[in-house]
């Protein structure tokens, strides 16, 4: 099968499984290019390992510091004739590489947020691993089945208390708009805090510790976004912005107890705004990370998941020091994004940005290139025009 990009709005529904296997490669060169983080993580459970920050984890723990990994994901798997999500092709091409330099791997696809697929993992951890030193818990959901209720909870992108109305950009079509999107009720911010929030983060920590697999000292993390004044309204402010307040708590509750039970620690990173599959179905955002990779590009600061994650491990979970934490207690490897010259300069440009002058503004090129990367394509080296073999298994 001849596998092209077809893009359906803010998603691709096709994925090239060579090209997901070449962008593994370049994820993991990038890492072993860093050199050894020491002492790095060994036994690491990443959930939401399957792509962007969870997946750059996982590449970092393995090829960073020699870990074996569980990874938990939800992809739909490819079929005869019918290509996979790009995280089944990513989580082949990874376990083939991790397996190539002798580590282990074990991967579990099914609805993290279930009873079940926690028994399965805390299975999988005691038989091969014993217990584990790094949990990374990197979930982006859209919808929630609550495993004790069996509410279906569905998380929504939207402001709180008023209309909000800004500038945003159809990103496969070029086109800017002005986008007006309606307050979300109290239901909605309940149902998004239930499916981003930290319960469930909570509910995998709580059980590991019930079953005794988290090793002395371990470390539990998961990752947010705060952002600048032009996103606070549909982001920190918004209905996801509550979910992530939620997530603090979370992450304060699961440090106290880690540190009663296994005198470990619970962490939360906020992380640099980029291009994913997550943050390419949030309005607004994907103008502001094309005039932000413009910025960024331009004074030679700006990082993708990878190096974002490798800058994480490397200078702040694993380094020789404590890691820097800012008045909340969460560590922040947004710092450059954040800086006040790159701000300035984003405010300065955004009024300005025009359907017409959207190429010459922002980097919209780069956002599109990224977008395309994600599910295998664009990657060099790979043939587009040869025959592939779309149906892969798991192995
Ligand atoms: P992503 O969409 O690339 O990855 C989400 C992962 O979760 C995938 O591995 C997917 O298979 C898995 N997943 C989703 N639902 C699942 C389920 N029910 N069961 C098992 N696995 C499931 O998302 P991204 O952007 O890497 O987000 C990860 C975290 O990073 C989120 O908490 C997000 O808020 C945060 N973050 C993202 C930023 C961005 O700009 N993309 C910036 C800062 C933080």
């Amino acid at each position: 099968m001849i596998i092209k990009p077809k893009v359906r709005g803010f998603v691709c529904v096709t994925a090239h499984p060579t090209g997901c296997s070449a962008h593994i490669q370049q994820q993991i060169d990038y890492v072993k290019a860093k050199g050894p983080i020491k002492p790095g993580p060994k036994k690491v459970l990443v959930i939401g390992a399957s792509t962007g920050f969870g997946l750059s984890s996982r590449i970092t723990a393995a090829f960073g510091s020699g870990a074996s990994t569980v990874g938990i994901f939800y992809e739909r798997p490819s079929e005869e004739g019918r290509p996979a999500t790009p995280g089944w092709y990513n989580t082949i091409a990874f376990t083939k590489a991790a397996k190539a330099a002798g580590l282990y791997a074990a991967n579990l696809n099914g609805d993290a947020f279930s009873d079940d697929i926690k028994k399965q993992a805390l299975e999988i951890i005691a038989r091969d691993l014993g217990q584990v030193d790094l949990v990374v818990y990197s979930l982006a959901s859209p919808r929630r089945v609550h495993p004790k209720t069996g509410a279906v909870h569905k998380s929504t992108l939207q402001p709180i208390g008023a209309p909000y109305t800004n500038k945003t950009v159809d990103t496969d079509k070029g086109l800017v708009t002005e986008i007006t999107i309606q307050p979300a009720d109290e239901t909605g911010i309940a149902d998004t805090t239930a499916v981003m929030g930290g319960e469930d983060w909570e509910m995998w920590m709580q059980a590991l510790l019930d079953a005794k697999l988290l090793a002395p000292g371990a470390t539990a993390i998961s990752y947010t976004y705060i952002g600048p004044i032009h996103t606070w309204p549909i982001y920190r402010d918004g209905t996801i912005g509550r979910a992530k307040l939620d997530l603090e708590r979370a992450c304060h509750a699961i440090d106290a107890k880690l540190k009663t039970a296994v005198g470990g620690r619970a962490l939360i990173s906020v992380n640099k705004a980029l291009v994913t599959q997550a943050s390419s179905a949030i309005p607004v955002v994907p103008l502001y990370i094309s005039i932000l990779y413009k910025v960024m590009k331009a004074t030679g600061t700006h990082e993708g998941c990878i190096e974002q994650i490798q800058r994480l491990f490397s200078t702040q979970l694993y380094a020789s020091t404590q890691p820097k934490l800012d008045s909340e207690g969460r560590v922040r490897v947004d710092d450059w994004e954040m800086r006040p010259e790159i701000q300035t300069a984003i405010s300065e440009i955004w009024p300005k940005v025009t359907t017409e002058n959207l190429p010459q503004l922002t980097d919209i090129a780069g956002y599109r290139t990224e977008f395309l990367k994600m599910f295998g394509f664009g990657l060099p080296g790979i043939d587009y025009e040869a025959e592939v073999e779309p149906h892969q298994t798991m192995l």
